[in-house]
Protein backbone atom coordinates (compact mmCIF):
# COMPACT_ATOMS: atom_id res chain seq x y z
CA UNK A 1 0.00 0.00 0.00
CA UNK A 2 1.29 3.43 -1.22
CA UNK A 3 0.97 6.35 1.83
CA UNK A 4 0.93 9.34 0.59
CA UNK A 5 2.61 12.03 2.42
CA UNK A 6 1.36 14.49 4.37
CA UNK A 7 -0.53 17.88 2.65
CA UNK A 8 -1.76 21.08 4.41
CA UNK A 9 -5.67 20.05 2.54
CA UNK A 10 -5.51 16.76 5.04
CA UNK A 11 -6.06 19.89 7.59
CA UNK A 12 -2.76 18.69 10.54
CA UNK A 13 -2.30 21.25 12.97
CA UNK A 14 -0.59 21.52 15.83
CA UNK A 15 -0.55 22.95 19.14
CA UNK A 16 3.00 25.12 19.91
CA UNK A 17 2.74 23.60 23.39
CA UNK A 18 3.14 20.22 21.79
CA UNK A 19 6.33 20.18 20.08
CA UNK A 20 7.45 23.05 22.38
CA UNK A 21 7.21 20.59 25.32
CA UNK A 22 10.18 20.63 27.21
CA UNK A 23 9.44 17.48 29.17
CA UNK A 24 9.68 19.17 32.92
CA UNK A 25 7.08 16.35 34.62
CA UNK A 26 6.54 16.06 38.58
CA UNK A 27 9.51 13.96 38.80
CA UNK A 28 12.14 15.28 36.56
CA UNK A 29 13.47 18.88 34.64
CA UNK A 30 13.11 19.83 31.17
CA UNK A 31 15.21 17.70 28.82
CA UNK A 32 15.04 19.90 26.27
CA UNK A 33 15.42 23.90 25.27
CA UNK A 34 13.45 26.21 25.01
CA UNK A 35 11.81 26.16 20.91
CA UNK A 36 11.25 29.72 19.31
CA UNK A 37 7.49 29.44 17.82
CA UNK A 38 9.17 30.84 14.56
CA UNK A 39 11.15 27.80 14.61
CA UNK A 40 8.19 25.58 14.91
CA UNK A 41 5.72 27.00 12.25
CA UNK A 42 8.59 26.49 9.71
CA UNK A 43 9.27 22.92 10.47
CA UNK A 44 5.88 22.02 10.60
CA UNK A 45 5.30 23.88 7.35
CA UNK A 46 8.21 21.81 5.83
CA UNK A 47 6.61 18.53 7.35
CA UNK A 48 3.07 19.57 5.48
CA UNK A 49 0.78 20.57 8.12
CA UNK A 50 -1.61 22.88 7.56
CA UNK A 51 -1.28 25.13 10.66
CA UNK A 52 -0.36 25.88 14.31
CA UNK A 53 -2.38 26.74 17.45
CA UNK A 54 -1.97 28.05 20.56
CA UNK A 55 -2.29 29.32 24.20
CA UNK A 56 -1.97 32.83 24.89
CA UNK A 57 1.19 32.01 26.50
CA UNK A 58 2.94 29.89 24.66
CA UNK A 59 3.54 32.91 22.38
CA UNK A 60 3.78 35.91 24.66
CA UNK A 61 5.02 35.22 28.36
CA UNK A 62 2.59 35.31 31.49
CA UNK A 63 2.91 39.31 32.17
CA UNK A 64 4.74 40.98 29.15
CA UNK A 65 4.52 44.42 28.41
CA UNK A 66 2.93 45.61 25.55
CA UNK A 67 5.41 46.52 23.55
CA UNK A 68 7.17 43.10 23.79
CA UNK A 69 4.13 41.65 22.91
CA UNK A 70 3.65 43.64 19.77
CA UNK A 71 7.09 42.53 19.07
CA UNK A 72 6.41 38.39 19.29
CA UNK A 73 3.22 38.59 17.20
CA UNK A 74 4.61 40.51 14.67
CA UNK A 75 7.33 37.82 13.74
CA UNK A 76 5.47 35.03 14.44
CA UNK A 77 2.71 36.68 11.78
CA UNK A 78 5.57 37.14 9.40
CA UNK A 79 6.36 33.12 10.34
CA UNK A 80 2.61 32.41 9.29
CA UNK A 81 2.93 34.82 6.14
CA UNK A 82 6.49 33.21 4.82
CA UNK A 83 5.21 29.68 5.60
CA UNK A 84 1.24 30.01 4.38
CA UNK A 85 0.24 28.53 7.89
CA UNK A 86 -3.17 29.23 9.37
CA UNK A 87 -4.03 29.49 13.04
CA UNK A 88 -7.40 28.15 13.24
CA UNK A 89 -7.52 27.48 16.82
CA UNK A 90 -6.44 29.61 19.76
CA UNK A 91 -7.09 29.01 23.31
CA UNK A 92 -6.05 30.44 26.84
CA UNK A 93 -3.49 29.07 30.01
CA UNK A 94 -6.01 29.29 32.83
CA UNK A 95 -3.70 26.92 34.39
CA UNK A 96 -0.32 27.37 34.76
CA UNK A 97 0.22 30.56 36.49
CA UNK A 98 -0.29 30.11 40.50
CA UNK A 99 -3.34 32.87 40.49
CA UNK A 100 -5.13 30.05 38.87
CA UNK A 101 -4.56 27.18 41.36
CA UNK A 102 -8.02 26.92 42.42
CA UNK A 103 -9.54 27.29 39.20
CA UNK A 104 -10.31 30.04 36.67
CA UNK A 105 -13.84 30.35 35.83
CA UNK A 106 -14.73 28.65 38.73
CA UNK A 107 -12.26 29.80 41.50
CA UNK A 108 -13.92 30.60 44.87
CA UNK A 109 -12.09 33.70 44.89
CA UNK A 110 -14.24 36.36 42.30
CA UNK A 111 -11.34 38.70 41.56
CA UNK A 112 -9.63 35.45 39.56
CA UNK A 113 -13.03 34.88 38.32
CA UNK A 114 -13.05 38.24 36.88
CA UNK A 115 -9.28 37.92 35.75
CA UNK A 116 -9.66 34.88 33.82
CA UNK A 117 -12.40 36.05 31.47
CA UNK A 118 -9.97 39.32 31.10
CA UNK A 119 -7.03 36.60 30.31
CA UNK A 120 -9.22 35.23 28.00
CA UNK A 121 -11.22 38.44 25.98
CA UNK A 122 -7.74 39.82 25.27
CA UNK A 123 -6.88 36.84 23.58
CA UNK A 124 -10.09 36.55 21.76
CA UNK A 125 -8.97 39.87 20.39
CA UNK A 126 -6.10 37.95 18.89
CA UNK A 127 -7.58 34.95 17.92
CA UNK A 128 -9.72 37.02 15.92
CA UNK A 129 -6.76 39.04 14.11
CA UNK A 130 -5.41 36.32 13.49
CA UNK A 131 -8.22 34.34 11.63
CA UNK A 132 -8.86 31.56 14.57
CA UNK A 133 -12.60 30.45 13.83
CA UNK A 134 -12.52 28.19 16.99
CA UNK A 135 -11.58 29.01 20.57
CA UNK A 136 -10.70 25.74 23.20
CA UNK A 137 -11.57 26.05 26.46
CA UNK A 138 -9.65 23.48 28.60
CA UNK A 139 -10.52 24.26 32.30
CA UNK A 140 -7.46 22.18 33.66
CA UNK A 141 -7.85 23.84 36.95
CA UNK A 142 -11.96 23.79 37.32
CA UNK A 143 -12.29 21.09 39.47
CA UNK A 144 -11.25 20.05 43.11
CA UNK A 145 -9.15 17.58 45.49
CA UNK A 146 -11.63 17.90 48.17
CA UNK A 147 -15.78 17.59 48.02
CA UNK A 148 -16.50 20.08 50.58
CA UNK A 149 -14.08 22.82 48.99
CA UNK A 150 -16.52 23.02 46.27
CA UNK A 151 -19.82 24.27 45.63
CA UNK A 152 -20.57 22.44 42.58
CA UNK A 153 -23.56 23.75 41.54
CA UNK A 154 -22.89 27.04 42.37
CA UNK A 155 -19.15 26.43 40.07
CA UNK A 156 -21.41 25.42 37.36
CA UNK A 157 -23.67 28.65 37.47
CA UNK A 158 -20.25 30.59 37.17
CA UNK A 159 -19.21 28.18 34.63
CA UNK A 160 -22.28 29.29 32.47
CA UNK A 161 -22.30 32.97 33.70
CA UNK A 162 -18.36 32.88 31.52
CA UNK A 163 -19.14 31.77 28.75
CA UNK A 164 -22.21 33.38 28.37
CA UNK A 165 -20.58 36.90 28.87
CA UNK A 166 -17.78 35.50 26.95
CA UNK A 167 -20.45 34.62 23.79
CA UNK A 168 -21.84 37.97 24.14
CA UNK A 169 -18.52 39.59 23.98
CA UNK A 170 -17.68 37.77 20.47
CA UNK A 171 -21.21 37.99 18.91
CA UNK A 172 -20.98 42.45 20.13
CA UNK A 173 -17.43 42.02 18.84
CA UNK A 174 -18.89 40.73 15.60
CA UNK A 175 -15.65 38.22 15.50
CA UNK A 176 -16.81 34.61 13.93
CA UNK A 177 -15.53 32.76 16.34
CA UNK A 178 -16.96 29.33 17.87
CA UNK A 179 -16.22 28.19 21.26
CA UNK A 180 -15.02 24.18 21.60
CA UNK A 181 -15.06 22.61 25.53
CA UNK A 182 -12.65 20.04 26.21
CA UNK A 183 -13.59 17.50 28.62
CA UNK A 184 -10.65 15.70 30.75
CA UNK A 185 -11.81 14.15 34.51
CA UNK A 186 -8.79 14.86 36.35
CA UNK A 187 -5.26 15.60 36.03
CA UNK A 188 -4.24 18.40 37.04
CA UNK A 189 -6.86 18.63 39.79
CA UNK A 190 -8.06 15.22 41.43
CA UNK A 191 -11.81 15.66 39.87
CA UNK A 192 -12.29 18.36 37.00
CA UNK A 193 -15.83 19.78 35.97
CA UNK A 194 -17.05 18.33 32.78
CA UNK A 195 -15.04 15.25 32.86
CA UNK A 196 -16.23 13.96 30.02
CA UNK A 197 -17.89 14.41 26.01
CA UNK A 198 -21.53 13.51 28.31
CA UNK A 199 -21.15 15.95 30.60
CA UNK A 200 -20.20 18.91 28.96
CA UNK A 201 -22.76 18.29 26.01
CA UNK A 202 -25.79 18.78 29.07
CA UNK A 203 -23.77 21.70 30.10
CA UNK A 204 -23.74 23.07 26.46
CA UNK A 205 -27.46 22.51 26.42
CA UNK A 206 -28.05 25.07 29.25
CA UNK A 207 -26.16 27.95 28.02
CA UNK A 208 -27.57 31.24 26.86
CA UNK A 209 -25.37 31.08 23.27
CA UNK A 210 -25.67 27.05 23.08
CA UNK A 211 -25.34 27.03 19.05
CA UNK A 212 -21.75 28.56 19.63
CA UNK A 213 -20.22 26.32 21.60
CA UNK A 214 -19.48 23.00 20.92
CA UNK A 215 -16.46 20.37 22.01
CA UNK A 216 -12.81 19.46 21.42
CA UNK A 217 -12.49 16.52 22.25
CA UNK A 218 -9.10 14.54 23.06
CA UNK A 219 -8.85 10.41 22.40
CA UNK A 220 -6.95 10.32 25.54
CA UNK A 221 -8.94 11.82 27.85
CA UNK A 222 -12.05 9.55 27.19
CA UNK A 223 -9.66 6.53 27.56
CA UNK A 224 -8.20 7.92 30.52
CA UNK A 225 -11.85 7.50 31.94
CA UNK A 226 -12.11 4.26 30.63
CA UNK A 227 -14.55 5.05 27.70
CA UNK A 228 -14.79 4.34 24.21
CA UNK A 229 -13.41 7.28 21.98
CA UNK A 230 -15.04 6.32 18.86
CA UNK A 231 -18.63 6.20 20.41
CA UNK A 232 -18.43 9.86 22.25
CA UNK A 233 -17.03 11.20 19.17
CA UNK A 234 -19.84 9.71 17.27
CA UNK A 235 -22.51 10.89 19.78
CA UNK A 236 -20.64 14.74 19.58
CA UNK A 237 -21.06 13.89 16.02
CA UNK A 238 -24.43 13.40 16.05
CA UNK A 239 -25.10 16.38 18.41
CA UNK A 240 -23.30 19.02 15.24
CA UNK A 241 -21.59 19.45 18.40
CA UNK A 242 -17.71 18.26 17.24
CA UNK A 243 -16.47 21.89 16.61
CA UNK A 244 -12.46 20.38 16.90
CA UNK A 245 -10.91 17.43 18.01
CA UNK A 246 -7.47 16.77 20.11
CA UNK A 247 -5.82 13.70 18.41
CA UNK A 248 -3.51 11.92 20.51
CA UNK A 249 -2.63 8.11 22.15
CA UNK A 250 -3.62 6.77 25.60
CA UNK A 251 -2.94 3.33 27.07
CA UNK A 252 -5.69 2.74 29.44
CA UNK A 253 -6.41 4.49 32.40
CA UNK A 254 -3.50 6.14 34.26
CA UNK A 255 -2.33 9.71 33.70
CA UNK A 256 -3.04 11.51 30.78
CA UNK A 257 0.25 10.26 28.69
CA UNK A 258 -0.50 12.38 25.32
CA UNK A 259 0.90 9.56 23.33
CA UNK A 260 1.24 10.13 19.58
CA UNK A 261 -2.13 9.45 17.24
CA UNK A 262 -2.37 5.76 17.24
CA UNK A 263 0.33 4.85 19.35
CA UNK A 264 -1.82 4.30 22.42
CA UNK A 265 -4.80 1.79 21.51
CA UNK A 266 -4.76 1.30 17.73
CA UNK A 267 -7.92 -0.50 16.93
CA UNK A 268 -10.00 2.27 18.13
CA UNK A 269 -7.65 5.27 16.22
CA UNK A 270 -8.49 3.04 13.25
CA UNK A 271 -12.08 3.18 13.72
CA UNK A 272 -11.86 6.99 14.68
CA UNK A 273 -10.70 7.92 11.14
CA UNK A 274 -12.95 5.96 9.66
CA UNK A 275 -15.67 7.86 11.46
CA UNK A 276 -14.53 10.74 10.52
CA UNK A 277 -13.41 10.34 7.59
CA UNK A 278 -17.02 8.81 6.35
CA UNK A 279 -18.84 11.33 8.83
CA UNK A 280 -17.48 14.09 6.50
CA UNK A 281 -15.70 15.98 9.39
CA UNK A 282 -14.05 18.53 7.48
CA UNK A 283 -12.13 20.62 10.70
CA UNK A 284 -8.85 20.39 11.59
CA UNK A 285 -7.14 17.12 12.73
CA UNK A 286 -5.31 18.31 15.20
CA UNK A 287 -2.23 16.96 17.53
CA UNK A 288 -2.27 17.34 20.99
CA UNK A 289 0.94 14.90 22.40
CA UNK A 290 3.74 15.54 24.28
CA UNK A 291 7.15 14.27 22.49
CA UNK A 292 8.58 11.44 24.85
CA UNK A 293 10.35 12.84 27.26
CA UNK A 294 13.37 10.95 25.82
CA UNK A 295 14.08 12.64 22.95
CA UNK A 296 15.98 15.05 21.72
CA UNK A 297 15.17 17.95 19.39
CA UNK A 298 15.62 15.66 16.38
CA UNK A 299 12.93 12.96 18.01
CA UNK A 300 10.57 15.70 18.39
CA UNK A 301 10.34 16.58 14.40
CA UNK A 302 10.17 12.57 14.21
CA UNK A 303 8.01 12.33 16.47
CA UNK A 304 5.79 14.92 15.21
CA UNK A 305 5.74 13.65 11.80
CA UNK A 306 4.75 10.10 12.95
CA UNK A 307 1.40 11.71 14.03
CA UNK A 308 0.52 12.85 10.76
CA UNK A 309 1.67 9.27 8.76
CA UNK A 310 -0.12 7.47 11.53
CA UNK A 311 -3.41 9.44 10.36
CA UNK A 312 -2.56 9.44 6.70
CA UNK A 313 -1.71 5.27 6.68
CA UNK A 314 -4.99 5.05 9.29
CA UNK A 315 -7.41 6.62 6.53
CA UNK A 316 -5.74 5.07 3.73
CA UNK A 317 -6.41 1.18 5.23
CA UNK A 318 -9.82 2.39 6.13
CA UNK A 319 -10.83 3.37 2.78
CA UNK A 320 -9.28 -0.20 1.74
CA UNK A 321 -11.61 -2.00 4.75
CA UNK A 322 -14.92 -0.20 3.09
CA UNK A 323 -13.87 -0.88 0.03
CA UNK A 324 -13.39 -4.40 0.56
CA UNK A 325 -16.44 -6.60 -0.85
CA UNK A 326 -15.91 -9.12 1.99
CA UNK A 327 -16.18 -6.03 4.59
CA UNK A 328 -19.36 -5.30 2.92
CA UNK A 329 -20.95 -8.81 3.17
CA UNK A 330 -20.02 -8.93 6.56
CA UNK A 331 -21.91 -5.81 7.25
CA UNK A 332 -24.55 -7.20 5.20
CA UNK A 333 -24.67 -10.24 7.51
CA UNK A 334 -24.31 -7.76 10.62
CA UNK A 335 -27.13 -5.92 9.68
CA UNK A 336 -25.13 -2.60 10.36
CA UNK A 337 -26.83 -1.06 7.38
CA UNK A 338 -30.39 -1.95 8.23
CA UNK A 339 -30.12 0.77 11.56
CA UNK A 340 -30.59 3.57 8.65
CA UNK A 341 -34.49 1.74 8.58
CA UNK A 342 -36.81 3.42 11.19
CA UNK A 343 -38.22 0.84 13.96
CA UNK A 344 -41.70 1.93 13.56
CA UNK A 345 -42.83 2.24 9.77
CA UNK A 346 -44.05 5.60 8.78
CA UNK A 347 -47.86 6.09 9.73
CA UNK A 348 -48.09 3.11 11.80
CA UNK A 349 -50.47 2.71 14.49
CA UNK A 350 -49.72 1.03 17.93
CA UNK A 351 -52.29 -1.78 17.28
CA UNK A 352 -50.52 -2.65 13.88
CA UNK A 353 -46.99 -2.71 15.53
CA UNK A 354 -48.65 -4.73 18.25
CA UNK A 355 -50.33 -6.87 15.70
CA UNK A 356 -47.39 -7.69 13.76
CA UNK A 357 -45.59 -8.25 16.23
CA UNK A 358 -47.78 -10.71 17.19
CA UNK A 359 -48.64 -12.39 14.52
CA UNK A 360 -45.25 -12.65 12.65
CA UNK A 361 -42.23 -12.49 15.25
CA UNK A 362 -40.68 -15.96 16.02
CA UNK A 363 -38.64 -14.98 19.19
CA UNK A 364 -37.12 -18.16 18.74
CA UNK A 365 -35.82 -17.85 15.61
CA UNK A 366 -34.80 -14.68 16.50
CA UNK A 367 -32.54 -15.53 19.31
CA UNK A 368 -31.01 -18.06 17.41
CA UNK A 369 -29.45 -15.56 14.73
CA UNK A 370 -25.90 -14.82 14.76
CA UNK A 371 -24.36 -11.65 13.49
CA UNK A 372 -21.07 -12.29 12.75
CA UNK A 373 -19.47 -9.45 14.06
CA UNK A 374 -16.23 -11.52 15.21
CA UNK A 375 -15.68 -11.82 11.25
CA UNK A 376 -15.92 -8.39 10.70
CA UNK A 377 -13.42 -7.30 13.90
CA UNK A 378 -11.05 -9.99 12.22
CA UNK A 379 -11.89 -8.49 8.35
CA UNK A 380 -10.70 -4.56 10.60
CA UNK A 381 -7.34 -6.22 12.19
CA UNK A 382 -6.40 -8.37 9.22
CA UNK A 383 -6.36 -4.55 6.80
CA UNK A 384 -5.04 -2.46 10.17
CA UNK A 385 -1.94 -5.16 10.03
CA UNK A 386 -1.91 -5.44 6.03
CA UNK A 387 -2.61 -9.17 5.68
CA UNK A 388 -6.28 -8.82 4.18
C1 LIG B 1 -4.12 18.04 28.27
C2 LIG B 1 -4.89 19.02 27.48
C3 LIG B 1 -4.29 20.27 27.11
C4 LIG B 1 -5.28 21.13 26.33
C5 LIG B 1 -4.68 22.40 25.94
C6 LIG B 1 -5.72 23.31 25.35
O1 LIG B 1 -3.34 17.28 27.70
O2 LIG B 1 -4.42 17.95 29.40
O3 LIG B 1 -5.12 18.36 26.28
O4 LIG B 1 -3.17 20.02 26.35
O5 LIG B 1 -5.68 20.53 25.16
O6 LIG B 1 -4.07 22.95 27.03
O7 LIG B 1 -6.09 24.22 26.28
MN1 LIG C 1 -4.08 15.28 27.19
MN1 LIG D 1 -5.97 18.59 24.50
Amino acid sequence: MSIPSPIPGDKFTFGLWTVGWQARDTFGDATRPHLDPVESVHRLAELGAYGVTFHDDDLIPFGAAADERSKLIARFSAALDATGMKVPMMTTNTFSHPVFKDGAFTSNDRDIRRFALHKVMRNLDLAAELGAHTYVLWGGREGSEIEAAKDVRLCLDRYKEGLDFLCRYVTEQGYGIRFAIEPKPNEPRGDIFLPTIGHALAFINELEYSDMVGLNPEVGHEQMAGLNFVHGIAQALWHKKLFHIDLNGQRGARFDQDLVFGHGDLINAFYLVDLLESAGYDGPRHFDYKPSRTEDIAGVWASAAANMRMYVVLREKARAFRGDPRVQEALSVSGVGRMAEPTVAVGESFAELVADVEMNFDVEAASRRGYSYSQLDQLGLEHLLGTA
